[in-house]
């Protein structure tokens, strides 16, 4: 018995979570998978009613599960950070999900912005650090609004938390077997401290424990320009949280844009949390337009975190079909409803 957290949240986050869920019910009358769903009501609407944002005792309820279903978080009557650091970074980092898996892979040529790049050409996957960077919260504000207001906001990587990352993408470079290959991606030429550590602990952990994962190195800017000109280099990037975040927007464009691009906040050890890497979408809302396939694509992770690898390739298998019926994977574009794209995947997993 699998115990799931659904947490909608705000925006289209409960519109394209209704259709995850109704894919993993088909997928468990087919795979007789035994779950329990346990809703929370997290996100703007909350706190606006409220102001309780994301209260521990929750935080402490999720540890219980087996894994966290996320739809989106971020409202547009609510100022940015609050619910974005108070919820989504607040799970992230006390559920210990230290890395956020990003995969980018192209179903579909006319999915892709750049021209002559068919699905051979981009399948990778991005490994971000999810725990540390400029995301720790560090910093401060000093005489603020005044003319000498001073702001500073700091990275930080502890040799731990990068060698915990490191050695998860390492581990997955070698499963995936592509070419077997580990990209770095950083800035060693001016963040010299930080990524001077990743640079150091990328090869020695690569010399001492994986000697058949072939090693590279590119900085973030060079990486974003390979990511658009040879996106076939690349196999596994492991990158920092930043990096990460701003690489991966790039990445879901290249395979068809923030309808399809799914991810999972991944703590090996624990907890895990998936969701679509796409926001809140205040504009597409309850307009039943918005392109379910990341949401489901995220449920298929997490299928796969827990071991349900059958029905996880059921749930590949099935998004790939229903969407060579798409006219186009962007919300209101797709030539079917949400909620009909929902029923088409559903459709195709319980018939198999
Ligand atoms: C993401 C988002 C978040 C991030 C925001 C909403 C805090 O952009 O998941 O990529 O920066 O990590
Ligand atoms: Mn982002």
């Amino acid at each position: 018995m699998h115990r799931i957290a659904v947490i909608g949240g705000d925006g289209t986050g409960p519109e394209v979570v209704r259709e995850a869920l109704k894919v993993l019910e088909a997928a468990k009358s087919r795979f007789g998978l035994s779950f329990e769903l346990i809703p929370y009501d997290l996100g703007g609407e909350r706190y606006l009613r409220t102001k309780e944002i994301c209260p521990d005792s929750v935080v402490d309820e999720l540890r219980s599960m087996n894994a966290i279903l996320l739809g989106a978080i971020g409202h547009p009557d609510v100022a940015p950070g609050i619910l974005e650091k108070g919820i989504l970074l607040k799970l992230r980092f006390a559920l210990d999900q230290y890395v956020n898996l990003r995969p980018v892979k192209l179903y579909r040529e006319k999915d892709c912005p750049i021209k002559g790049k068919t699905p051979k050409d981009i399948d990778f996957v991005v490994v971000r650090e999810n725990t540390q960077d400029l995301y720790c919260g560090m910093g401060g504000v000093a005489q603020e609004g005044t003319p000498e207001e001073t702001a500073t906001q700091v990275g930080i990587y502890t040799r731990f938390g990068v060698d915990r990352c490191l050695r998860y993408a390492f581990e997955l470079a070698r499963k995936r077997g592509k070419s077997k290959k580990l990209t770095l991606c950083g800035k060693t030429n001016v963040l010299t401290y930080i990524y001077g550590l990743w640079e150091r602990a990328f090869h020695e952990m690569g010399k001492a424990e994986f000697p058949d994962v072939q090693r590279d190195y590119a900085h973030v800017d060079a990486t974003c320009m390979w990511m658009i000109k040879n996106p076939e280099w690349f196999d596994v990037i492991v990158t920092g949280n930043l990096f990460g975040d701003i690489i991966t927007d790039l990445g879901a464009m290249l395979q068809g844009g923030m309808g399809i691009a799914a991810g999972g906040n991944i703590n090996p050890e624990g907890v895990s949390m998936f969701e679509p890497i796409g926001g809140s979408a205040p504009k597409y809302t309850g307009k039943n337009v918005i392109n379910p396939l990341a949401a489901i694509g995220a449920m298929g992770m997490m299928l796969e975190t827990l071991g349900e690898e059958d029905a996880a390739s059921a749930v590949d298998a099935a998004i790939q079909s229903v969407l060579g019926r798409l006219d186009s994977l962007a919300a209101g574009k797709m030539g079917f409803s949400t909620t009909k794209v929902g029923d088409m995947v559903a459709e195709t997993v319980a018939k198999g």
